[in-house]
């Protein structure tokens, strides 16, 4: 095989709030893809890192009370980095779209896409979407007029703008579509690019923004900051040395070019950035490959939604191996999949403990038992043992292949198919009967079981390392485990002594587990939000009198108070404000009981846009003056009806 260089990137991303097990799953994807590639000899470099620009960002430091947007995003980086630590993610460059050098490199692309022409100065009308960061034209918003991607509100907006001229770059964007059918996969996200976009004509798009300077200043016009995701895209040229690095950049930016994104982030990679890139005369990726979503009940997680799921309870628990190994193995990339806890301790019980951790601990202790502990050369061959040897020997090509299209769990199948055959393997030749009836037939056997694991391990090692190391340990292997090696049978010396070690992976109590990973879970999600709040600011950012005559404040009665269903901490509300109820959920339980709170007037901001709090939607908040633990309703002297505005 001849060694290549590979450049893989997992999207830039906004730090925003902490990491979830949605983000995780493409940077474990990249992170193994990377971990394969180099077994088979390949060179690759690997780029991940914080998007940390633009309005979404400077909006979420100023709601937690934060001036300085970087004293926000700072701490969620490094708990970032804790995270793919902790996951062992071997990433060779992590970018961050705020330092200097990034910076520096983005107002050069500018500058050289404005002195090319490809930049010019207009005005904007249009619709903004915040959390897409995304600009849309009114067809092309949804029948109630929300963004086409997320279905959120957007804003109208109207600026002086420089715009990219896209549209001059629709034919050469379909001739590479044509051409290059592999740059967008799977083919369904292709057709949709095609058929959504590229066909029904691109307009010019707008490249800066001036209503706020969150973002890197355009070098030749300070009242503008370049678009947030001109700046992030451009992360994944500056991250392998564009622009400071001539080297490093005509090494990796060659031939195997592939950026893996979420499905709702293609079109940016696939229409925008080819766009960009052409302009620069720098040649696009091979490849763009749009995974799916992990879901939760049935929903994309996302902390908007509140259904958080963080990955670092279950890594504490559980190991990394098991955590990869699901992710992996459960979901087809490409498509969306549901995660839940039980089928997550199902898997590691059926396919961790019960066939690799048995087939493992039943061998060596057999070795133990009948051989004094030594994998003896095998002399009378049986029955099944051709096929073991063909099913073994054969799987790790097809674990290639099904790399090439970056199936994971398809790969991962490839494995478990040689595990389920050797511990069949086991019930065919019986070796507790053999070892009393046949001699040496058992040295065969035992020899057989063991390089079956031998080669299970070599096949392991990119995806599990762990559990690959600890399979070697117990068989008594030396040396690292080499992807030739999978190939061939009869790689073990005879001799060679066993090591009986700790069970790989206990078996879980489904439901008990289940039950300790929501309570996990919740503390961290807790913990996390007090954390990422700026609470000792004694005054919050100021505010204009035209911000504050946004808010509507209206006096309330609540009617109805029941404890939350999924929080321990929160109450779920009726308010009745004289034109209409509403349901609020707050957190005033262990302040105030059910009993004091009905029927008690309260001043409400009425016009909050609606939250979810762990599936429940709030549509309001309750106001009350708290000091440390102390917390006391705000509420009116005199009595006044409900529905009274305050302010
Ligand atoms: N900052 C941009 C990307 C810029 S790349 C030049 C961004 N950031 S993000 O943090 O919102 O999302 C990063 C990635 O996480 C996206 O690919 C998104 O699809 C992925 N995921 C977020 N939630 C996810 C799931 N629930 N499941 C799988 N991936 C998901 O977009």
């Amino acid at each position: 095989m001849t060694k290549e260089n590979f450049y893989f990137t997992t999207p830039i991303f906004y730090p925003n709030d902490n990491l979830h097990l949605g983000h995780t799953y493409s940077t474990i994807a990249v992170d193994t893809l990377k971990k394969f590639k180099e077994f088979q000899g390949h060179d690759v470099f690997f780029t991940t890192g914080t998007d940390e620009h633009g309005e979404k960002l400077e909006e979420a430091a100023h709601e937690r009370g934060f001036q300085n947007p970087l004293d926000f995003i700072d701490p969620i980086v490094e708990d970032s980095k804790k995270l793919w630590e902790l996951l062992e993610i071997d990433y060779d460059s992590f970018i961050r779209s705020t330092s200097d050098q990034h910076e520096k490199n983005v107002q050069e692309i500018f500058t050289q896409l404005y002195d090319k022409g490809d930049i010019y100065k207009g005005s904007y009308e249009g619709y903004y979407c915040t959390p897409c960061e995304s600009f849309w034209t009114e067809p092309q918003l949804t029948e109630e007029g929300n963004c086409p991607d997320c279905n959120r509100p957007v804003e109208l907006k109207s600026e002086e703008t420089y715009f990219f001229k896209l549209s001059e770059y629709e034919d050469k964007l379909k001739d590479l579509y044509a051409d290059h059918p592999e740059f967008l996969k799977p083919d369904s996200r292709r057709h949709e690019m095609l058929n959504n976009f590229l066909d029904k004509g691109l307009d010019d798009l707008s490249v800066t923004r001036s209503s706020f300077d969150w973002g890197v200043p355009v070098p030749f016009d300070e009242d503008h900051v370049v678009y947030v995701w001109i700046d992030a895209l451009s992360c994944y040229l500056t991250a392998v040395g564009y622009g400071h690095d001539e080297e490093l950049f005509d090494k990796f930016w060659s031939d195997n070019v592939v950026h893996f994104v979420g499905k709702e982030i293609v079109r940016f990679h696939t229409i925008i950035w080819p766009a960009l890139l052409m302009a620069l005369d720098i040649p696009v990726p091979k490849q763009v490959f749009g995974h799916g979503w992990i879901l939760f009940d049935n929903e994309k997680m996302s902390k908007s939604i509140g259904n958080t799921y963080y990955p670092e309870p279950i890594i504490e628990a559980y190991g990394v191996d098991a955590l990869k190994y699901h992710l992996l193995r459960e979901f087809t990339f490409g498509h969306d999949g549901n995660f839940t806890r039980e089928s997550f301790l199902t898997r590691v019980n059926s396919d961790l403990a019960n066939d690799l951790g048995n087939l493992l601990s039943r061998t060596v202790s057999m070795i133990d038992q009948y051989n004094d502990s030594v994998i003896e050369a095998g002399a009378i061959n049986g029955e099944y043992d051709e096929d073991l040897k063909n099913i073994a020997t054969a799987a790790m090509d097809k674990v290639e292949a099904e790399m090439e299209e970056y199936q994971f769990s398809r790969a991962l199948e490839e494995i478990w198919k040689v595990v389920r055959r050797t511990n069949r393997y086991v019930d065919e030749t019986e070796p507790w009967i053999v070892s009393k009836e046949e001699g040496t037939r058992i040295d065969e056997i035992l020899y057989n079981l063991a390089e079956s694991l031998r080669i299970i391990s070599v096949m392991l090692t990119p995806f599990l390392p762990h559990t690959a190391k600890e399979i070697r340990a117990q068989l008594g292997l030396k040396g690292e485990a080499k992807i030739e090696d999978a190939k061939v049978w009869g790689l073990i010396e005879p001799g060679t002594k066993v090591q009986k070690g700790e069970i790989i992976f206990p078996r879980l109590d489904v439901k008990e587990e289940a039950e300790k990973m929501v309570e996990r879970n919740n503390t961290l999600v807790e913990e996390r939000m007090a954390s990422n709040t700026k609470v000792d600011e004694h005054v919050k950012l100021e505010i204009t009198i035209d911000d504050f005559a946004k808010l509507e404040l209206r006096v309330a009665k609540i009617t109805k108070c029941e404890d939350h269903p999924n929080a321990d901490r929160l109450y779920v509300l009726e308010i009745d404000l004289g034109y209409t109820t509403k349901t609020i959920v707050s957190g005033l339980k262990g302040h105030y009981t059910i009993d004091e709170l009905v029927d008690r007037k309260v001043i409400v901001v009425n016009n909050l846009a609606p939250h979810n709090f762990r599936g429940v939607e709030s549509n309001g908040m309750i106001l009350a003056a708290q000091a440390g633990e102390k917390l006391t309703l705000a509420t009116v002297a005199e009595d006044i009806e409900v529905g009274a505005i305050v302010g």
